[in-house]
């Protein structure tokens, strides 16, 4: 009689914590490898920013990221700095060049297209792309839209080995004969990166993470840099249903925002507001 009220308390005891922990543990956040997957991102639907739904999917402990231009391998998702690194496997680097529009490029969905744009210090360095491309149209004689991006262009990018025994012909086709082998631009000058609509053959990307200053192209580091955001109103209602030991997250429906209290979910936080039910 005794032992088993004993026994009882203790489990009760040992099952507290648990039920406790329950309640204000983030239920969404989950890990796909070592990378930690958080607000905004989720790999549960309801869990996270609606911006962000159908975006991650964690393929045997390798995280995938997936928008209209194609599927792409999470390197990286730094929360502090709000930006995910990606990798495209058909990206040019410093040695080798893909070409033959294998590249997936980067478009994302109109709708998504306010939450995730590549960082401004990232350079696309598009490659081969045909004289009638619309990149160098508007622009006769001249090379506008194709410049350096935090130091980074295809000047430099041109000394890689990956150039070199190629038929390019990079210095005898200067500005006269056409259009040049390979242009940089920011993501910002041409908002999508459409290698099919570019009429190129391929592209590189590579990225500065400041304020490391490195030397040459084989230093860059190469992938897509991509910064990611949410509505400030937003952020700030997280912040509050986080702080009560809520999981921010959207409705399913409506996709309006959520939180999700463990056994109820309520519209402002855990402390407070209507049930969503
Ligand atoms: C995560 O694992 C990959 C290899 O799977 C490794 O390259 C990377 O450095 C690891 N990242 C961290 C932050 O531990
Ligand atoms: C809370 O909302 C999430 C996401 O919409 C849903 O999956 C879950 O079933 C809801 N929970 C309750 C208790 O209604
Ligand atoms: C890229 O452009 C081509 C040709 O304009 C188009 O058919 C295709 O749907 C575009 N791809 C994406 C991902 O937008
Ligand atoms: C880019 O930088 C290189 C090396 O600093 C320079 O030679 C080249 O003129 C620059 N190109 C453009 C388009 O600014």
């Amino acid at each position: 009689m005794l032992i088993s009220s004993v026994s009882i308390l203790f489990q009760a005891l040992l099952l507290l914590p648990l039920v406790h922990a329950y309640g204000h543990a983030n239920a969404c956040r989950t890990y796909c490898g070592n990378l930690t997957i958080d607000h905004p991102f989720a790999l549960q639907s309801g869990c996270g920013h609606p911006g962000f739904r159908d975006l991650l999917f964690c393929i045997n402990d390798v995280l995938m990221f997936h928008i209209s231009s194609g599927s792409y391998r999470v390197l990286d998702i730094d929360y502090a700095y709000q930006s995910l690194t990606l990798h495209d496997p058909h990206l040019s680097n410093c040695d080798t060049l893909v070409l033959g529009n294998r590249g997936n490029g980067f478009v994302v969905e109109p709708w998504r297209s306010p939450y995730l744009t590549p960082t401004a210090d990232n350079v696309f360095m598009l490659i081969g792309c045909s004289a009638e491309s619309s990149l160098f149209q508007g622009f006769p004689g001249k090379h506008l839209p194709c410049r350096n991006v935090s130091g980074m262009g295809c000047e430099d990018y041109y000394g890689c080995q990956a150039w070199t025994g190629l038929g390019f012909s990079r210095l005898g086709s200067g500005y006269r004969s056409g259009p040049p082998e390979c242009c940089s631009v920011p993501f910002e000058a041409i908002k999508a990166v459409n290698l099919t609509k570019l009429g190129c053959q391929g592209y590189s990307s590579a990225y500065s993470l400041a304020p490391l200053r490195v030397t040459g192209p084989d230093e860059w580091s190469y992938g897509i840099r991509v910064k990611f955001s949410v509505e400030v109103n937003r952020e700030s209602y997280c912040k509050a249903c986080e702080a009560t030991g809520g999981s921010c997250g959207y409705d399913i429906d409506g996709l309006t925002g959520l939180c999700m209290c463990g056994s109820w979910n309520s519209t402002s936080n855990c402390d407070s507001g209507n049930s969503s039910l």
